[in-house]
């Protein structure tokens, strides 16, 4: 596909520190793949709305760019080992290069939309960044607790849902829409799909597809949707118990995971994934039938709703 390939050159191209160690580290974390599910909708998102494909390209790497420094950050604060299938940037290059080579990567898209934007899209991007920070903090603060489903989609809107907001509403800026608020909803239910798949996956995906290992987030003391769904047939006191302990023994985290499963907690959460996949799509329903408008819908159902 055309556009992928132009995402990806641009994707390299951007990028040219003056530190090799700062290529080194930034390359390899978008080396290691991703589906570009950001720039996409971003350039997809502008063509629905009338504009120019061409002129929402950069944007949307600088947007893919605050992703991949997002990356870079919490895997130093999960203390995580491995992304992508591959070993994580802090562990090969440690904590201090890959905290600050995220910190360049952020500048960097914010240098690029001084140089391809206007300061709308700076304050959005600013304050989509400010919600992501918030949002990991209020999620390590959470750690070990059983949260309330409005905790978790608090989290997830933040940590996701709003960097995809970010990208449509971009998107249709720079196609001069009026009323980019809409679109950036339209983001911002397809990025808490995107985002409980992944909680889904985190239970029931295969790792040599996802990257990583499953019941990673209750390893890490995460209650995502699938067990929330479920809290009261499993029992919260033991659920609570079992979170309690410092470290999960993979039998605790084995025991969580096959009640969940078995209790319908997958299902459950796919039903929720759909429910906002169905509001995404219809909000854009009014929009004249285009390529880009299809390739939306098509992104909405086999890459947010994956593998399930
Ligand atoms: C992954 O969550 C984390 C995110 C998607 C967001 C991280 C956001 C920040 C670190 C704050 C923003 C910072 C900058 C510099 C833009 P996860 O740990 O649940 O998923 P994982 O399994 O992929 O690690
Ligand atoms: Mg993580």
């Amino acid at each position: 596909m055309e556009l992928l390939e132009a995402i990806e050159r641009r994707l390299f191209d951007e990028l040219n520190p003056k530190v090799r160690l700062v290529l080194e580290t930034g390359r390899y974390l978008i080396e290691g793949g991703g589906k570009r599910i950001r720039p996409l909708i971003t350039v997809l998102t502008c063509g629905m709305c009338g504009g120019d494909p061409e002129k929402a390209l950069p944007l949307g790497v600088g947007l893919e760019y605050i992703h991949t420094a997002s990356l870079l950050h919490d895997d130093v604060v999960d203390g995580a080992s491995s992304r992508r299938g591959r070993r994580s940037a802090n562990l090969i290059f440690g904590n201090g290069v890959a905290v600050l080579t995220g910190d360049y990567m952020y500048a960097k898209a914010l240098r690029i939309f001084a140089t391809y934007g206007n300061m709308e899209m700076i304050r959005l991007v600013s304050e989509t960044v400010m919600e992501m920070a918030e949002a990991q903090v209020l999620e390590l603060s959470k750690v070990g607790e059983v949260i309330t489903e409005e905790e978790y989609f608090n989290i997830i809107d933040g940590k996701t849902a709003v960097l995809f907001g970010a990208c449509t509403a971009v998107g249709s800026m720079v196609a001069g829409y009026p009323d980019p608020r809409t679109l950036r909803r339209f983001g911002i239910h397809m990025g808490r799909a995107f985002q409980l798949v992944d909680d889904i996956l985190d239970y029931t995906g295969d790792p040599s597809k996802t990257g990583k290992p499953v019941g990673n987030d209750l390893r890490e003391g995460k209650v995502t949707y699938p067990l929330l769904s479920v809290l009261d047939e499993i029992g919260r006191d033991r659920v609570e118990e079992i979170l309690r302990k410092p470290v999960l023994s993979e039998e605790d985290v084995e025991f969580i995971r096959s009640e969940v499963i078995r209790l319908g907690g997958i299902e459950r959460a796919k039903e929720r994934a759909e429910e906002e996949v169905r509001k995404a799509t219809h909000l854009i329903g009014g929009f004249p039938e285009s390529s880009y408008k299809r390739e939306l819908i098509r992104i909405l159902e086999f890459v947010v709703l994956r593998e399930l």
